[in-house]
């Protein structure tokens, strides 16, 4: 059965596609309990990331610049570590925060690189990666009929969790200020219905950085508000030029605040599923039942595996860095020889060029490289409504694979 997943933001047609396949389905005698399913579920559709990486493996010769996830293998090292774990039978749970010694390397690790202090025993849960910690504490915090607040473009998967729960996402649109939140426009969207507000710097899919005025001033519209705030920080190691500033360096916000942080695009460990929460003690006491509950604890010998990256291989995103400033140059500069709008990647490993003047919709574009060029990118409006008008290209993949697809992409636009 094919379902077009891509009609992104059309609640209303897909609604009335479901209930054709369902009515359907029962009429075969097949899928029959799909009615049953809370439409919640129904209505998530699959990441536009996952659909076009998936399409273009159907091409013997199909270039993928879709990929969110570093094209380096997990260094040696902590390889090793990793399987040392199995074979000395650390297969077992852990502590349902994680490893205390796991704790004890992120606590050293944040305020080494951060000056960040969270005390290991109680401000400190190592999840199954990010995604895990924005669940659990998306969780923990959400009630039906509340309100979170998303800059936006943005990672497609904060969304759905929070109409999981009932509750509802207001993006603020960043798209006509160059990926910058007007934290004016933050104020004016709180309500008292506001409970949270996600943030993600450097940001998917934009590769957006926040300069350090406009957080203090982000920072000074939460702090005079009751809402939390969720930092998911991941790509502060892969800042290319300058040091990452974190919001949880903010002391007002230090009560309400979770930072999200982990190893998938650090240090190459995706598939290892290691991230970790850091709040204030009394929250994360809330967070740790609901983590609990869900997973138990993360997986044990990627713990051990996390401890070696923490402790012994701090330099590893550094040496992948060098390799993102190469090709973030060269992709750069062959999208502004073709005449793209683009800013220059300052950190991540994606570039977001805007796509209006070609008079098509990221969709369109995206499809049709696809279909006549076998080259994947992902479209913008997969990052919420608002990166309409832009296309996300990752550059974590190897100078020929980049230099292969720019070569297709200059080849499509002049047919355009
Ligand atoms: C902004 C952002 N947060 C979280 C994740 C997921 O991270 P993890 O592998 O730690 O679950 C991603 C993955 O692409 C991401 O881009």
């Amino acid at each position: 059965m094919s379902i077009n997943y891509l009609n992104h933001g059309n609640l209303f047609t897909s609604n009335i596609t479901y209930s054709i396949i369902i009515v359907y389905s029962i009429l075969l005698g097949g899928e029959k309990m799909l009615g049953k399913v809370n439409q919640e579920v129904i209505d998530i559709e699959v990441p536009g990331i996952r659909v076009f990486s998936n399409r273009v493996t159907q091409y013997e010769d199909g270039v993928n610049l879709t990929i969110g996830e570093p094209d380096f293998s997990t260094p040696e090292n902590i390889k090793r570590v990793g399987i040392e774990a199995i074979h000395k039978n650390h297969t077992g749970y852990t502590h349902n925060a994680g490893l205390l010694e796991l704790r004890e390397a992120v606590a050293s690790f944040f305020y080494d690189q951060y000056h960040l202090s969270y005390n290991p025993e109680n401000e400190i849960i190592i999840t199954n990666g990010v995604s895990q910690g924005i669940d659990s504490i998306l969780r923990t915090i959400l009630q039906p009929g509340d309100e979170v607040i998303i800059p936006a473009p943005i990672y497609s998967a904060y969304e759905p969790i929070v109409h999981l729960l009932g509750a509802k996402v207001i993006y603020l649109n960043t798209a006509d200020n160059q990926f910058q939140p007007d934290p004016e426009e933050l104020e004016r969207l709180i309500t008292d219905r506001t409970k949270a507000v996600i943030l993600n710097y450097p940001c998917n899919p934009t590769g957006t950085v926040l300069s350090k005025d406009l957080m203090d001033e982000i920072a000074a519209v939460l702090d005079r508000h009751e809402i939390f705030v969720l930092s998911d920080e991941i790509y502060s190691e892969n800042m290319f030029f300058e040091e990452h500033h974190s919001f949880a360096s903010y002391s007002e916000l230090r009560d309400k605040l979770f930072l999200l942080h982990g190893l998938s695009k650090s240090h190459a460990m995706t598939g290892w599923r290691i991230g970790y929460i850091l709040g204030p003690k009394y929250l994360m006491e809330q967070v740790l039942k609901v983590h609990l509950y869900n997973v138990i604890c993360a997986s044990t010998p990627g713990q051990y595996a996390a401890i070696e990256a923490l402790q012994n291989s701090r330099n590893s995103p550094d040496e992948m860095n060098k390799a993102y400033i190469e090709r973030s140059e060269y992709v750069y500069k062959r999208l502004k020889d073709m005449g793209f709008e683009v800013e220059k990647p300052v950190a991540t490993f994606y570039i977001f060029p805007s796509i209006r003047k070609f008079s098509v919709s990221s969709l369109e574009f995206a499809e049709r490289l696809l279909e006549e060029y076998h080259v994947a990118i992902v479209p913008g409006s997969a990052f919420t409504e608002f990166g309409e008008g832009s296309i996300r290209i990752s550059f974590a993949n190897s100078l020929e694979n980049l230099k292969e697809g720019m070569d297709r992409i200059e080849q499509f636009i002049s047919s355009l």
